[in-house]
């Protein structure tokens, strides 16, 4: 069936009430699915079955698209490129063009394994000593993968500092660089194309930088990159350069070369704990029918909260501090990969392709925005996520406050409170005509959507399992969108247009540019004197 008829169909099965559905008693059941480490709710949504199965004969497709995935087709058909970041933490055979890549892929996994132990156990040496930090300097998907999931498994961080500087405002490098010593820090470049004018700009700055402080900055450079040409122009020795293929998007780049900063962090054998977590889920989504398919579960009631009941956002709310940089990450991998607006063949989406993302831990959240969540006009399904047990075992009293929240949040969208029990609240300080103002602004309308991930602890392999769900969750909401998720010529004007405003900041002839752009630029210029 075509995709926009189901969602025509699938309109018309929406307005169920969530708490009428979960009175069936085999709703929880039918609705929670789980796999290895992982226990997925979706009861408290408003699907019904019936919904489900429709959207589940509209993900006919996928399988044979996830096949070819996996098996090296040149999927991303705008670039002509095969989609292999599940190569990067596989262990079958996989080919292109002719050729099994998964040798390359190992070796380059041993010689990054290599560095990193030198790195950490001081083999490999600045020149003022053992190296105590790590700067990744990369933006986009050569950043937000390692910095990710860096702070969350920092439990796990017996290497060097790292630190990440991906913006171009000069402050992020100088702020990172007020605490570190070029004698003893290693700077590692990380850039698909290295021709990201953000990094270039970060990674001379930081070469000029540690050339005030040692005989050869060179020497204390690694890059990670598709450009072996390029990481020589910039003079970084091939021995610290580590390669990957153009099959590996950006934003699905962590599991290889873009995750050495991470790899010094926790050490190889944890790096490889992290890559058999994703690799588990990759297993699970070939294999489990898609009635029990996580990632597939994910993507359905994605797809029914965004394109059938017309919610434009969903929130990533982990309930897990360390996880702080997870919404930040899932932005890109979301909204770069489905806020597409054409179909593969070139043709306007009829509907909208991927949702806003956007989110932040809990309980700060509860805080600050929840507020909108509860009470705002628009629904906002949320995704929670929480750990059975954190990592402080001396802190387990914390630990417990923060599942209680997680849960107490979506049992709250769920139940709401009516009119008559937001008076009887306040019925014993208010009465009459103020007493009927005051309780409409305590009334919460309920029925709002959420799903809930659990898992026993963050740990590597469970963070690797997460990461995967959510980038199979995207592939098959593009599959069945029909749109291509794996290119972003989204990003190309901006940066052309910036290259072209760069000398103009200084001065010169900026007519061509529009009255507005013109403006702030002369008003721009007159403050910079
Ligand atoms: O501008 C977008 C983008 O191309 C992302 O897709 C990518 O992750 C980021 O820039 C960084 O690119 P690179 O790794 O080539 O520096």
């Amino acid at each position: 069936m075509d995709f926009w008829t189901g969602i025509a169909k699938l309109r018309e099965m929406r307005g169920a009430h969530i708490a009428d559905l979960l009175k069936d008693d085999n709703r929880s059941a039918d609705f929670t699915m789980t796999d290895g480490p992982f226990l997925f709710d979706l009861s408290k949504s408003s699907l019904t079955s019936e919904a489900l199965n429709l959207l589940i004969e509209m993900a006919a497709d996928v399988p044979a698209r996830r096949d070819q995935m996996f098996d090296g087709t040149p999927i991303n058909e705008t670039e002509g490129r095969a989609v292999l970041h599940t190569a990067l933490r596989g262990d079958r055979p996989v080919m292109v063009e002719g050729s099994d890549v998964m040798p390359g892929v190992h070796d380059t996994l041993a010689r990054m394994r290599t560095f990193a132990n030198d790195v950490r156990d001081g083999t490999f040496q600045g020149q003022g000593g053992r190296i105590t930090d790590v700067v990744n300097i990369g933006i986009g998907g050569s950043d937000l993968g390692p910095a990710m999931a860096t702070l969350a498994l920092s439990p796990y961080h017996d290497g060097p500092a790292c630190h990440f500087v991906s913006n171009v405002d000069g402050a992020d490098w100088a702020e990172t660089a007020k605490r570190l010593d070029p004698a003893t820090t290693l700077v590692i470049v990380a850039s698909k194309t290295f021709t990201t004018i953000e990094t270039l700009t970060n990674a001379k700055t930081a070469r000029d930088w540690m050339a005030g402080s040692v005989a050869d900055p060179a020497a204390q450079f690694a890059a990670l990159s598709t450009a072996m040409d390029k990481t020589d122009a910039f003079g970084i020795d091939r021995s610290r350069v580590f390669g990957f293929e153009d099959w590996v998007g950006g934003r699905y780049s962590m599991w290889g070369p873009i995750g050495l900063s991470l790899m010094i962090a926790i050490g190889a054998a944890n790096f490889d704990a992290f890559l058999r977590g994703a690799r588990e889920m990759d297993d699970h989504f070939r294999t489990a029918p898609l009635a029990r398919n996580l990632p597939v579960l994910l993507a359905l009631v994605g797809i029914w909260n965004h394109q059938v009941c017309g919610y434009p956002t969903r929130a990533v709310l982990p309930y897990d501090n360390r996880l702080a940089r997870l919404p930040a990450y899932l932005q890109q991998l979301e909204m770069e990969s489905n806020g597409k607006g054409v179909t593969m063949a070139g043709d306007a989406l009829p509907g909208p392709a991927g949702p806003v993302v956007w989110g932040e831990p809990g309980t700060n959240g509860q805080h600050a925005f929840y507020q909108l969540i509860h009470q705002g006009r628009t629904p906002v399904p949320c995704e929670f996520m929480v750990a059975a047990a954190g990592h402080e075992p001396a802190l387990d009293h914390h630990h417990r406050l923060l599942i209680a929240n997680c849960l107490a949040q979506s049992e709250a969208l769920l139940k709401g409170r009516s009119l008559d029990e937001a008076r009887a609240k306040i019925a014993d300080r208010f009465d009459g005509a103020e007493l009927e103002r005051q309780a409409a602004h305590r009334v919460f309308e309920g029925n709002r959507p959420s799903t809930t991930l659990i898992y026993p602890k963050l740990t590597p392999a469970v963070l690797g399992g997460i990461v995967a769900m959510y980038e199979h969750r995207v592939f098959v909401e593009g599959v069945m969108l029909g749109i291509n998720s794996f290119d972003q010529w989204g990003v190309e004007l901006g940066k052309e247009l910036a290259t072209s405003l760069g000398p103009l900041v200084e001065g010169g002839d900026a007519s061509d540019k529009d009255a507005s752009t013109q403006a702030l630029l002369a008003q721009l210029r007159a403050w910079r004197g």
